[in-house]
């Protein structure tokens, strides 16, 4: 008779004899461990990070010396948008260079053309896309981080040498080489899938440009963040509420609390210059008005989400999201 819980860990009774333990074949492990890997692979390579500090150093000085330029801003999509544009714009290169492919696959005739077809009129227009495509993607690039910003180089070097294969397509297609521009769409278009995967990897595993307060919810009720003497007036102040980080501050008496979290990459804006009350994030430079939230600058397109306050004996109290109303009990019927 067996005897034990049933279960997992368990050990064998006595006289059992222990059934040999089904450990995942290595196949298995590599399948779902194979994109991380890969990232950390990138995030290694030595001449990676040489390009990537020395892109830095470039570009750097020059995006703080134009910062305030709306033009930048629109690059990255900005308040106007609400979202970043790189992602929107880069399904237009997939799109059209998918259809040349489409198009080729689908021409019987194998006489040689000169000049421009279809399917060259696509790959044309998909590379004007690309070249605005990459322009938002060098822009948001400029305000990455750390790993990301290494993952992000190696996914705009990937696309930029889909683009010489799509410009290298057009030409052979237009001089009437159809069987070599049909090869380099179909390289070009494969390149470009690889580098998308990798900017899926730096939106959906990273958060790269996806709003850091998507979640902030909380405290549901009045909850102390800091007794009132604690706050000079005209001093920014970082404080914690039921695990929500918060920014407060005070300005000729008046409260203000806001979420610390910046919304564009989670700088802490409590670290930040205020002036004329709006708090600049010391990471990349976006602004937001701490009176409502609003982005006065990008590169942050996501407002900052802003809680109501309070003073109750001699403390500065927030709250969060409204609780929500309280629900009747199911199957009672009122009389
Ligand atoms: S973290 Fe980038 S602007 Fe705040």
């Amino acid at each position: 008779m067996r005897t034990g819980s049933g279960q997992a860990g368990d050990p064998p009774a006595a006289g059992q004899q222990a059934e040999p333990a089904i450990s995942s074949p290595f196949a298995a492990t590599w399948l779902v461990a194979w994109h991380s890997d890969l990232a950390a692979w990138l995030d290694r390579l030595g001449w990676l990070r040489t390009l990537s500090d020395w892109l830095t150093a470039v570009l750097g000085p020059v995006r703080e010396r134009h910062q305030d330029n709306l033009a930048l801003e629109l690059l990255h999509g900005g308040r106007w948008v609400g979202h970043p544009l790189h992602p929107a714009l880069s399904d237009l290169p997939i799109g059209l260079w998918t259809g040349v492919m489409v198009l080729d696959a689908t021409d019987r005739d194998p006489a040689p053309r000169r000049g421009i077809d279809a399917a060259g009129m696509l790959s044309a227009a998909g590379i004007l896309a690309a070249g605005a495509t990459a322009l938002t993607g060098l822009s948001d690039w400029t305000v990455s981080n750390d790993q990301d910003r290494r993952v992000g180089l190696f996914h705009g070097l990937l696309n930029t040498v889909a683009l010489g294969l799509q410009g290298a397509s057009l030409g052979t297609r237009m001089a009437g080489h159809r069987s070599t521009a049909r090869a380099l769409g179909a390289a070009s278009l494969t390149v470009t899938a690889a580098a998308g995967y990798l900017g899926g990897h730096l939106v959906f595993t990273k958060g790269v440009m996806v709003s850091r307060v998507a979640w902030a919810i909380g405290p549901r009720r009045w909850t102390r963040a800091l007794q009132e003497a604690d706050l000079p007036d005209n001093s920014p102040a970082a404080v914690e509420a039921e695990g929500r980080q918060i920014m407060l501050y005070r300005h000729r008496g008046r409260l203000y609390a806001i979420d610390n979290i910046c919304s564009h990459a989670g700088g802490l804006l409590s670290r930040g210059p205020v002036a004329d009350l709006t708090v600049t994030c010391p990471l990349h430079g976006s602004r937001f008005a701490l009176a409502d939230g609003c982005v006065r600058r990008g590169p942050a397109s996501q407002p900052q989400p802003v809680l109501p306050t309070r003073i109750r004996n001699g403390w500065i109290e927030v709250r969060g999201s409204q609780p929500a109303p309280r629900r009747r009990a199911s199957g009672r019927t009122q009389p």
